[in-house]
């Protein structure tokens, strides 16, 4: 049989942010069963995470740090070099957003969205990002070997249809889903671009996944106002980006650099 050229990972040194949530720990747990070196950051081991380290102890190392602190980021790059070596995979997955149960000032109407909120959520999203590619993109660039992958969402690239909603408002709930985190994924998308030319010829690709929905035990009234809004009907299943990004992890997409790949169920082509 022909060796898989396209999508071996086997020799790779994948850093993935955000491994303890939902995503995070599908994208780690496909890198590990092909063989990659993962690490995974987060503010906590979640149990899920806490099985890795037992099931892959020689591929599986956690690290607890946050994407906000520069100086915990290169304390985190030190001991993964250590482990394993420079990451030449690194997947900005880690993200906040306020969920519909957030208290009323952060779902309310856009003129009295919170700054605090505001900031909070940028600083996570967009500032975590930027300080993740100085930290770790910076040291791919010195070892001339790379791929950045930047979890964007369609909530960056579309605005979001307040129309989902509406049963909220309905039952007298004053409900609007807020601006930052959309604001906070639409910067993804050009910050990926500017990094993408500024190290294309370090060999260091960087490309952004705007991924939809995902089925998450969500209400009956959102889930049937999102399953009618999505033309493939449903939420995604949390397996369903792992293969994409695998695919920018890995050889399969050694010319694509500065791009944006879409996984959405098609939510963004109407
Ligand atoms: N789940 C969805 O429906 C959906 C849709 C579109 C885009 N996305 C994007 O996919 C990514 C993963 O989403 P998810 O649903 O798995 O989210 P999640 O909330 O389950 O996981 C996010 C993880 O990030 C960690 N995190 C938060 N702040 C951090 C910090 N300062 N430092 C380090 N880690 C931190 C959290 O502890 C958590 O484990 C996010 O970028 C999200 O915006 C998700």
């Amino acid at each position: 049989m022909l060796a898989d050229k396209y999508f071996d990972v086997s020799q790779e040194v994948v850093l993935i942010t955000g491994a303890s949530g939902q995503l995070g720990g599908e994208y780690v747990r496909s890198f590990l069963e092909r063989g990659a070196c993962v690490a995974g950051l987060d503010l906590y081991l979640s149990s899920k995470n806490k099985k890795f380290e037992e099931e892959y102890p020689d591929n599986y190392l956690y690290c607890n740090s946050d994407v906000t602190s520069k100086v915990s980021l290169q304390q985190t790059l030190n001991k993964i070099t250590d482990a394993f070596g420079v990451p030449t995979v690194l997947v900005n997955n880690a993200a906040i957003d306020s969920p519909p149960s957030s208290p009323p000032e952060e779902n309310g109407p856009f003129e009295e969205y919170p700054e605090a909120s505001w900031d909070k959520v940028i600083d996570v999203n967009l500032k975590g990002v930027y300080l993740c590619c100085q930290v770790f993109g910076a040291a791919m660039a010195e070892a001339g070997k790379g791929s950045i992958i930047n979890v964007a969402s369609t909530y960056g690239a579309v605005a979001p249809d307040q129309n989902l909603y509406e049963y909220r408002r309905q039952q007298g709930e004053v409900f609007f889903k807020p601006v930052a985190y959309s604001a906070s994924k639409s910067g993804i998308f050009n910050l990926s671009r500017y990094l993408a030319v500024y190290w294309a010829k370090k060999n260091v690709r960087v490309n952004s996944l705007t991924i939809a929905g995902v089925f998450n035990n969500q209400d009956d009234g959102f889930l049937d106002a999102y399953c009618k809004r999505i033309p493939i009907g449903r939420m995604a299943k949390a397996d369903e980006y792992s293969g994409s990004v695998l695919f920018l992890a890995s050889p399969a997409s050694t010319y694509m650099t500065g791009s944006n790949l879409v996984i959405d169920g098609g939510w963004t082509a109407i």
